[in-house]
This record gives C-alpha cells, structure tokens and sequence, in this order.
C-alpha cells in the first residue's frame, strides 16, 4: 500500500489547468521530493492531498483510503506544513505544544519528546514571538510531527526563511529523514535543496510529471544525456564529416556536442578532421550535473 497516491489529479481555477493528470506514487518509508519551478503547482498537488482544497477530477489515496471520503483517518495519519501554521506568540514552544496535544488527544509525553527532536527543548519562558525565523519553523515542524504522522507532507520548509534558519532546518530535515518509518513527502523548486535528502523524486512542471523515480534513476538519466565535447575551428565542416561517419553532433555555444565514443573511434575521428584541415582544438566530456538534467527535463 503507498502512503500516497494521486490518480489522474486534475485541477483547473477558472480557466487554467494548473494540474494536468498528475500521478503520483510515494512508497512507505521514503523521503520524497516533489520538486519544480514556482508556479509548477506543487503547492496546490499537496492542498488537494491534504483536503485544503476542493477535488475535481481524479483520485488520492492515502494509506489506502480516499480523500475526501476519510478526511478525519486521513489527517490523523498525516502531518502538515503547508501554509505557515498559527503560532500563538504571546506562548512558549511548549505552551503551543501544549495546546495542539489537547487537539489530537496524544499522549502529554509527546510534548517533550517533539521538542527535543526539533531541537526547541531548551527554549524555557521564550516565546514564539521572540523566537527567530528558524525556530518558529521548528516549532511549526514540531506542531505537524506531534501526533506521531505516518507520512509527514512539507512544502517548501524553508522558503522565506534567512540564511540561518534555512540551515537550521536544513539540518533539522535530515536528522528527521534519517528517522524510520516516517515517510516524507517534501516540495522544493530547487534541486541541491532536496538532492541530498530524498531516496525519490518527482519534477513537476507546468502541471504535468515530467519525472518520477529514484536518485538513483535520475542520476543515470544523466549519465545518458552526457557526451563529448568538440571545440573545432570548422563545426559545419566537422559536422558534415561526422555525419558521413554516421555520427551526428549537435552544435551547443560555438562547440560540438557528440554522443559518448570509444577512445579508438574517437582517435579515427580526430585523425579525419584534420586530414581534412579541420582544426580541432578542444575534446572534453561534457557532463550534465544534475540541475541540468532538471533544467532539460523542465525545457523540454
Ligand atoms: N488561488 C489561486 N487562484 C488562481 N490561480 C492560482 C491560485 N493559486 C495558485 N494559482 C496558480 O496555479 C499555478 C500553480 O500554483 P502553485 O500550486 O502555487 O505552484 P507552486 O507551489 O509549484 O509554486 C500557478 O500558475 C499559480 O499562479
Ligand atoms: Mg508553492
């Protein structure tokens, strides 16, 4: 059973189609990254999964059971950061927590461990007005993770916070995503925010999923979309006589971009260009890091 599923989830306000039959499949136990530029329709994926939004078209499953239908199993299961929670300024970390335990009815223990898992045990009499931007974060973290989530949904946690509170909550989300059992579904509209801390992926962009699968499988979307470099004071030349040996090269910035070739061919090639009197002044592999293969992916 997947901790979530979207089936065909399609969302239009008014006239524009900002989801356009988004599938998506996040497996127990894994960290998640729901990545795209703004605007992608993350934030509106993950309102429609959390019930903040009306359905239109299409399905969510949750633990297997469907939203709307079991909203209350639903929110029990989850925990949520995706608008900025109210904190109540005027209460200590441990006075909100305080407050939200009564809500879900969980155990007054948990109290104290939340606190010490985001780091906010020992922010005694302060209160949350007082705090800094990262640790009203944490404490908004600690809010959603209280009631013991089986899947825990975060959108863009560190957006809008400042440098320090990016870091703190940056290393807050990797102890988190180190824990087991949690399964965490975070959105990002960058890549190194995530890269390091998802076993999953899925891009998003214009509304539609243009890649879902594991690190591992974009990393060899990579490895595939790498080639050779070819700096020639002749492209069109080079061009003609790499076509004649069936090769065909893509002209990028004033270069030559050719498919990965063995050494030997490679050799042969250069050999027939200047033979020819075609300069070759530059062969380099050309490797797409990982932002390129996002930026390519959301080109395309
Ligand atoms: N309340 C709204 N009314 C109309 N359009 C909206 C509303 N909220 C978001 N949108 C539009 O829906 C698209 C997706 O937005 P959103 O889900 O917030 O993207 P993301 O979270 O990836 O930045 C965008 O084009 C955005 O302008
Ligand atoms: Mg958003």
């Amino acid at each position: 059973m997947n901790a979530l599923e979207t089936s065909a989830l399609t969302y239009r306000y008014g006239p524009d189609k900002v989801l356009d039959n988004v599938n998506l499949v996040v497996s127990p136990g894994t960290i998640y990254g729901f990545l795209g530029p703004n605007g992608a329709g993350k934030t509106t994926t993950l309102k429609l999964a959390t019930g903040l939004l009306r359905m239109q078209e299409g399905a969510i499953h949750i633990f297997g059971q469907s939203m709307p239908v079991h909203r209350i199993e639903i929110l029990r299961s989850i925990g949520t950061l995706i608008e900025s929670p109210s904190l109540y300024a005027h209460l200590t970390a441990r006075e909100n927590l305080l407050l939200y335990q009564k809500l879900y009815r969980c155990p007054s223990a948990r109290i104290t461990e939340t606190l010490e898992r985001v780091g906010l045990a020992r922010t005694g009499s302060k209160k949350a007005g007082q705090f800094s931007l990262g640790m009203k974060q944490r404490l908004s973290i600690a809010i959603a993770l209280l009631h013991s989530p089986r899947l825990l949904i975060l959108d863009e946690p560190t957006n809008g916070l400042d440098p320090s509170g990016i870091i703190e909550v940056r290393e807050l989300l990797k102890q988190l995503t180190g824990q087991e059992g949690l399964t965490v579904l975070i959105s990002s509209h960058l890549l190194a925010e995530i890269e390091r801390l998802v076993t999953h992926i899925g891009i998003i962009h214009k509304g539609r999923l243009v890649f879902q699968g594991t690190m591992d499988e974009l990393h060899m979307k990579q490895r595939h979309s790498s080639g050779l470099l070819l700096g020639t004071d002749n492209p069109e030349g080079a061009r003609h006589l790499l076509s004649e040996c069936g090769i065909e090269a893509v002209p990028e910035n004033g270069h030559l971009v050719l498919p990965d070739l063995p050494s030997e061919k490679m050799a042969e090639i250069t050999r027939q260009l200047v033979a020819r009197d075609i300069g070759v002044y530059r062969i380099e592999p050309k490797k797409n890091d990982l932002e390129q293969i996002f930026i390519n992916l959301v080109n395309d």
